[in-house]
């Protein structure tokens, strides 16, 4: 579904709450005009147009009577507004099915909008639900026999809404959870851009596509550019073995960048069916339980990558350094605690901390702190020391599995910032053991993100 038509779709279910308002039906109208406009430019076969035709106009039909009886009662649910997104998740199914028939391609609609059993019982978004639903997928797709199943990304009652439990993943979800339920040997996400880089492409030279990353390297990078996957589905298919690519719709060609876990990481047996000698070989490996791990030749060039040197760098703008010098001559327990809870009672998060002898510094996130916030804060913290906050930082991160423990890329991380002129503020290692930040004045993280990419990454 585009976000043209999520956009269409949230325009009349808010024009239909005003009373008297007749929009939504001008934009009923619009949608219907421009599926089956598209219906018309890329079906041919009279038949097959005839039906996309006719199911696309009792989609729109319905919408607008739904929507008219929200007008009526004046109110809308957030299970309506999933019911509303539901049409435009089926109307572009309709078109695509129809657009794959007329090629010659047996397909077949799938709705995923009444798979939950009514009589499913379930309150919260747990594994166990997550297990129910990929099983009721599965099934649901089990009819399809060789033809190839368009699937809804919407389905139907989860436990509150699909758009606020789970918000504008749910398609992604949705795939995560049919992928494993059918056990699938990949599970492919096609977005718009290539995969995942050693850094942001369009604003550092020489960045790279990654082939291949973990999980938790890809979650770290979640922060940067578009959010390529949600966490939460990558959890999903990562617990059931399944890697997943992500590859670009404008460049079908492209290899795009596979997450998977470690193969230590796993505790993966490399067993090979077909032969007991080790050899040599290019094609896929094999798990004990028949699912491939990556290959032997993408498993060496992955731990040349890893070798003492980072999968990709990051930056973090609208930075804040809070810096507190204790009255003390040195920083006590007491004074940390005091710190800390004061922090935690505002609800603010820390990114990064260093200390000193005499000094704590605290770098967080400009955009999440309330100026009134910091005020309180900084007064709360006047008894125990003297409170200074620097604003305009940002974070300069080096994320990579193969840095654990390595103080060497902290080293050379700040040697390589320090010969470009900028001055390192702070640095620490994130809580996550694959992450290495530094603190630099935001004017100067990209010629110092740069510096990185070019010293340790190339
Ligand atoms: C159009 O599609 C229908 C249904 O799939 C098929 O039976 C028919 O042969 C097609 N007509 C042409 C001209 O290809
Ligand atoms: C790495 O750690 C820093 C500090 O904890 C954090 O701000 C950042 O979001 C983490 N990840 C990335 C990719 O920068």
């Amino acid at each position: 579904m585009t976000l043209h038509l999520v956009a269409g779709l949230l325009k009349a279910a808010a024009s239909a709450l005003e009373p008297g308002s007749t929009e939504f039906i001008v934009t009923v109208q619009d949608i219907r005009h421009d599926h089956l406009t598209a219906a018309r430019e890329h079906i041919s076969n009279e038949t097959i147009l005839q039906r996309v035709e006719r199911e696309v106009k009792e989609d729109c039909s319905h919408l607008q009577t739904f929507l008219q009886a929200i007008q009526t009662i004046e109110e809308i649910s957030p299970k309506s507004k999933d019911a509303i997104m539901a049409v435009g998740e089926r109307l572009s199914c309709r078109i695509v099915a129809g657009i794959l028939n007329d090629q010659g391609i047996e397909a077949q609609f799938v709705s995923l909008e009444t798979v939950i059993d009514a009589g499913f019982d379930s309150t919260t978004l747990d594994q166990n639900f997550y297990d129910y639903l990929s099983r009721a997928f599965a099934s649901a797709l089990s009819n399809c026999g060789h033809r190839v199943p368009v699937v809804t990304g919407f389905f139907g009652p989860v436990p509150g809404s699909l758009l606020t439990s789970i918000g504008r993943g749910y398609t992604d979800l949705a795939a995560a959870l049919l992928a494993v339920g059918l056990g699938a040997k990949e599970l492919q996400i096609w977005k718009e851009v290539d995969g995942i880089f050693t850094a942001d492409p369009r604003k550092v030279q020489g960045a790279r596509l990654l082939d291949m990353i973990t999980p938790e390297e890809a979650s770290e990078l979640t922060y940067y550019g578009s959010e390529v996957i949600h966490p939460f589905t990558m959890e999903q298919v990562v617990r059931a073995r399944i890697p997943i690519r992500i590859k670009n719709v404008m460049k079908p060609s492209g290899a795009g960048t596979v997450i998977f876990p470690d193969q230590d990481a796993l505790g993966c047996q490399l067993v090979k069916p077909w032969s007991s000698t080790p050899t040599l070989v290019s094609e896929p490996l094999f798990l004990t339980d028949g699912r491939h791990c990556a290959s032997e030749r993408e498993q060496t060039k992955r731990q040349q990558q890893h070798q003492q040197r980072p999968t990709a760098v990051t930056v973090k703008e609208n930075i804040w350094v809070m810096t507190v010098h204790s009255n003390c001559r040195s920083l006590s327990q007491k004074f940390l605690a005091e710190v800390f809870s004061l922090l935690d009672r505002h609800g603010i998060a820390v990114d990064l901390i260093s200390t000193s002898e005499v000094a704590v510094s605290m770098a967080m996130e400009g955009s999440v702190v309330e100026e009134k916030v910091m005020k309180e804060v900084v007064s709360g913290l006047s008894s125990v020391g003297v409170v200074e906050v620097k604003k305009g930082r940002s974070i300069v991160s080096a994320v990579g599995r193969g840095m654990k423990g390595l103080v060497g890329v902290s080293g050379r991380m700040i040697s390589t910032i320090a010969n470009v002129g900028v001055n390192v503020e702070m640095i620490s290692q994130g809580m996550s053991e694959i992450n290495v930040s530094c603190v630099v004045a935001e004017e100067h993280a990209w010629i110092a993100l740069q510096a990185v990419h070019d010293g340790l990454l190339s």
